[in-house]
């Protein structure tokens, strides 16, 4: 192939985006990422999706939506502390959370979820 400026802008083009775009195996090492992410989407704001269920104020689909994090969660590694540990304290809230799928607005299925879903203990063990 002859090259001409046009072909070799082209290839400057493609090693620069290939340099800069990180590969998948980078963006999966960080640890503790997807705790992260759950911890976001599960348990951040004022009306966050576990204080929109301990009110009785989440849907069905919600719920839903939580114990699958719950599950995730339970199967992650955390970043310190026992595994013992977290499988224990992890799936205490995987439970309650699918208790509370099956009866959404009974106060005593909300009461075990806020129970089990003891922020500052988990930190203190685990983060
Ligand atoms: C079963 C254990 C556990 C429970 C319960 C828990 N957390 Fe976490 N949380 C963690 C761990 C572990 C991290 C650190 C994750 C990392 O850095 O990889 C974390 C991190 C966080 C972060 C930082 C997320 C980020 O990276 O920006 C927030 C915010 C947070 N938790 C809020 C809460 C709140 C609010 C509650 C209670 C409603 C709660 N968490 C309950 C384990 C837990």
């Amino acid at each position: 192939m002859k090259l001409n400026r046009f072909s070799i802008t082209i290839v400057a083009v493609v090693v620069v985006v290939a340099a800069t775009i990180p590969t998948a195996s980078t963006r999966a090492a960080a640890p503790g990422s997807n705790i992260s992410r759950i911890m976001k989407a599960a348990h951040t704001g004022r009306n966050s999706l576990a204080n929109r269920a301990k009110a009785g104020k989440a849907s069905a689909r919600e719920i839903d939506a939580l114990a699958r994090m719950y599950r995730s969660l339970y199967n992650q590694k955390p970043p310190k502390g026992s595994a013992a540990s977290w499988k224990q304290k992890t799936v205490a809230i995987l439970r309650a959370s699918e208790t509370m799928k099956r009866k959404p607005t009974d106060p005593k299925a909300r009461a075990a979820y806020s129970k089990a879903l003891n922020c500052t203990a988990c930190h203190r063990a685990h983060r």
